[in-house]
């Protein structure tokens, strides 16, 4: 059977949660965003769903403060009619945010290690990092907690358009290297650029059933 490549095809808001009450009715098979303030996640989404202003971006840091849930469908052809499927990308609160008080990161902790540890609908979570910086402390806790929690993992380098493409090669292998992963569990990406859009999505779509 001839398997053509998934594309998303609408996208919508659907809530925003601080607390598991406020989780979106009903439940659907998710994909998680999670990596340090201003890594691009948000921007990452809108690149993802070829919105623009879906999820909200900003210049500073701290900018989602709530687990906020969008609502993607996605669709392929097939030899015979196509394929679709409904699923939701989830846009987690950054961490490692310097100006925030202590006591909301303890806040953020609790937050989002329950819904990361009980989720279970939660298929993948895609850890954003930035590609010009070298691992740091917060995201290599981040990555070994999400092993903890034994959640299927995928790094995704951000902001490929800011270095020389050697150069995100380089950085490629050093995150390999120092997370321990294979090729298919890293992936570089520009969201102004849409650079791996496809791979990604392809990547994304592994994981929903
Ligand atoms: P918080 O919500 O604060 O945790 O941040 P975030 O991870 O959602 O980051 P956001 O998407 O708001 O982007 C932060 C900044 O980085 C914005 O100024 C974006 O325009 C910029 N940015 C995000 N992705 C890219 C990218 O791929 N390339 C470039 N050049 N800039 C990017
Ligand atoms: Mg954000």
């Amino acid at each position: 059977m001839n398997l053509k490549q998934w594309d998303v095809i609408a996208a919508k808001y659907i809530a925003s949660a601080v607390k598991g009450a406020q989780y979106p009715v009903p439940a659907m098979e998710e994909i998680a965003f999670i990596g340090r303030s201003n890594v691009g996640k948000s921007s990452l989404i809108n690149s993802l769903t070829r919105c623009r202003s879906l999820a909200r971006v900003s210049g500073s840091p701290g900018k989602t403060q709530t687990l906020n849930f969008y609502e993607l469908c996605a669709k392929r052809m097939l030899d015979e009619g196509e394929d679709r499927r409904t699923f939701h990308l989830v846009d987690l609160p950054g961490y490692g945010f310097a100006r925030t008080a202590k006591d909301n990161r303890e806040q953020w902790s609790v937050f989002i290690g329950k819904y990361l540890e009980n989720s279970e609908n939660l298929k993948l979570v895609c850890q954003l990092i930035d590609i010009r910086h070298k691992p740091m402390d917060s995201d290599v806790a981040c990555y070994h907690w999400l092993m903890d929690c034994q959640r299927p993992t995928l790094v995704i380098l951000t902001k490929a358009d800011k270095l020389s493409k050697g150069a995100g090669i380089a950085q490629k292998e050093l995150f390999k290297r120092e997370f321990g992963l294979d090729d298919s569990r890293i992936i570089i990406y520009s969201s102004t650029a849409h650079t791996m859009r496809n791979e990604l999505i392809a990547k994304i779509m592994d994981y929903i059933d």
